[in-house]
């Protein structure tokens, strides 16, 4: 995507859509009044509280508080982000989406750039589309048919061939006016290092277009025909083809149902195609890599929940291993992602050829739930009955939950941890506090067993992405979405003193409250040069992965969350106050004494 998009042009756009029709293309709505109303899309309810006014281009649910413009609603509705919800609403009006800096040259450069791959995908793809019909697509036709693959299916997926020559492709588009150098940059040209002679990447293949969320081809994916080496062939990376964030099958399964609320992630292209011909939709694939964080945020965006499908081999099990490290950081409030095994020497598409698609349902519904993978993981090829089992096993589940962003799932497993190995919650909680909550409070001798074999994880670990602090997380989402400043309480007591970043929290409250900060830009702009602006802006690019209805909940949680630390010293904060108040002259009461003595020893221990 190249730069970003003129606050005019959205104006504009909006100046000449109408809410009430986009609203009326997705909800059966009848005029009332001056408005029109119907059932609210964004909660369950049996009479209309949803009203859409075309006088203030607005739409709002009485019920559930949803409200926004016609662009909001696309980004809820349809699950768009903020630039494709604005595509899709000038496609309408057949408006070219401006960029700033379009002005540029190369970033103009850029963008033909990305019409001109994006032709040539899709004119590559129906290339392939045509020769399975034709003679030359014979053996093709035959080995899909063999696989069981029907034409309606095939069709849904653009499956086509490569043809066995080594030029057809390229002639096909050289004849079209495309530069063989372009043809190459998107990965459908080889180059000969040597010779410099150029030949076609895909031959004699079964051709899977690969597609983004919108429909367009980026890539392929192509399979020989019999067992010859390699078996998949896929794009190289191109300007627009990602493999790491790609999933296969997304784009076809929201076209199968708009509203998707669970995904599968399956391993193969042909698992995607087999579940969707027994009617199975949801189903999507990965381009032979393991899930990546990037490829759950953009499904989390879409869906609440995730299940993962995994063989029943040693490598089924350690690719779950790394699915769930994967997923445990993003695993906030309403999300759901559950882990599901297949039989040893089975995948999606064969079993559900074998045993049909309601088996297979069931296999789904029957899937287990994070917490129950995470606890029977842990426990494998532990013996409980032992202590040090336990304390291994313990120490296993905790360095998971210290992953966990802080929420309802996060002291669900912590209580669940303590039931199963019969120590108090209140110490695991200690061990996974996060490291600006007086950490130590609760380090009482006996925890000390429990904390010892923890190996406590790097510093963002592997993933390149530190977890954030929880006032952090306060100007986060102060920064994302500056409006919510509303739900800060008014009395500043909440902020925990001597903290840095409580006092740049502060000092955003106020301007936010001041009222001429009302974009993250305006904020930025304030901060500018300063290592507070540094901080900001860091915050500002890093994705908000919470959706945005639970935002304000989260926030209210975060605000409570601190209260109560104030509410409850730490103990270094009252061994401190005690001492003080002994420096002073002030007699200490018996009370005051005994509780210094034990605070003492329990922070020496
Ligand atoms: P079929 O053998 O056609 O049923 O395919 P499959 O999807 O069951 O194959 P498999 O389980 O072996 O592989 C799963 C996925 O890994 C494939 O869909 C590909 O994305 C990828 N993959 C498998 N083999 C290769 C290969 O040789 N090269 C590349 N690049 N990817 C592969
Ligand atoms: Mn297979």
């Amino acid at each position: 995507m190249s730069g970003q998009i003129p606050q005019r042009f959205i104006d504009d756009l909006l100046a000449r859509v109408d809410v009430v029709e986009v609203v009326g293309e997705r909800v059966k709505l009848k005029k009332a009044g001056r408005n029109h109303s119907g059932l609210c899309p964004f909660h369950q309810e049996k009479s209309p509280s949803f009203t859409v006014s075309a006088d203030k281009q607005f739409y709002h649910c009485f019920g559930c508080g949803a409200h926004g413009n016609a662009l909001r609603f696309l980004m809820e509705y349809d699950k768009l982000r903020f630039p494709e919800a604005v595509e899709q609403l000038a496609g309408r009006l057949g408006m070219e989406v401006p960029r700033e800096g379009a002005d540029d040259p190369r970033a103009q450069a850029r963008e033909r750039k990305r019409k001109e791959g994006v032709n040539l995908l899709e004119l590559s793809a129906s290339f392939y589309r045509e020769r399975l019909k034709m003679p030359e697509g014979e053996a093709a036709r035959r080995y899909l048919a063999d696989r069981g693959l029907s034409p309606e299916v095939q069709q849904t997926f653009g499956i086509g061939c490569a043809p066995a020559g080594w030029e057809a492709l390229k002639r096909h588009l050289s004849e079209r006016g495309i530069a063989e150098a372009v043809q190459i940059e998107y990965g459908l040209l080889i180059q000969h290092e040597e010779s410099g002679r150029t030949y076609d990447r895909f031959r004699d293949r079964v051709m899977f277009p690969i597609r983004d969320v919108r429909g367009r081809t980026i890539a392929f994916g192509g399979r020989v025909l019999g067992d010859a080496k390699p078996k998949y062939l896929n794009s190289p990376e191109t300007p627009v083809f990602h493999k790491g964030c790609e999933l296969y099958g997304l784009f076809e399964a929201r076209q199968a149902n708009p509203r998707l609320e669970r995904v599968v992630i399956v391993e193969g292209y042909m698992d995607v195609v087999a579940l969707a011909q027994f009617g199975i939709r949801n189903a999507v694939a990965t381009l032979g890599t393991s899930t990546s964080e990037e490829h759950l945020s953009r499904l989390f965006r879409m869906v609440s929940e995730v299940v993962f499908c995994f063989d029943g081999d040693r490598a089924g099990r350690q690719a779950a291993t790394r699915a769930l490290e994967t997923v445990l950081p993003q695993m906030i409030d309403g999300r759901q992602a559950r882990f599901m095994f297949l039989p040893e020497g089975e995948d999606p598409d064969t079993l559900v050829r074998r045993e049909g698609p309601e088996a297979f349902e069931d296999r789904i519904t029957c899937a287990s739930p994070l917490s129950e993978f995470l606890f029977d993981h842990a426990a494998e090829g532990r013996d409980l009955a032992t202590i040090e089992a336990r304390e291994r096993f313990a120490s296993q589940v905790l360095a998971a939950i210290r992953q966990l962003p802080e929420g309802v799932l996060k002291s669900l497993l912590l209580g669940e941890l303590s039931r199963r190995t019969g120590v108090d919650q209140s110490r695991f909680e200690a061990l996974v506090t996060p490291r600006e909550a007086p950490e130590n409070e609760q380090r009482g001798p006996e925890a000390e067993s429990v904390e010892e074999p923890v190996s406590r994880p790097e510093p963002g670990h592997g993933r390149g992405r530190q977890s954030l602090s929880l006032m952090g997380r306060v100007l986060q989402l102060l920064v994302h979405e500056p409006r919510l400043v509303e739900r800060l309480p008014v009395e500043a007591d909440w902020y925990p003193e001597a903290d840095p970043e409580a006092r740049l929290c502060r000092e955003v409250e106020r301007l936010l409250r001041a009222g001429r900060y009302r974009s993250a830009q305006v904020l930025l702009a304030h901060f500018h040069g300063t290592p507070e602006g540094e901080r900001l802006a860091t915050l500002a690019r890093r994705e908000l992965l919470i959706p945005a209805g639970a935002r304000a909940a989260e926030l209210d949680g975060l605000v409570e969350h601190f209260r109560r630390h104030r509410l409850r010293p730490s103990r270094q904060e009252e061994v401190d106050a005690l001492l003080s108040k002994q420096q002073r002259g002030e007699r200490l009461s018996q009370e005051d004494r005994q509780r210094l003595m034990v605070l003492l020893a329990e922070l020496k221990g």
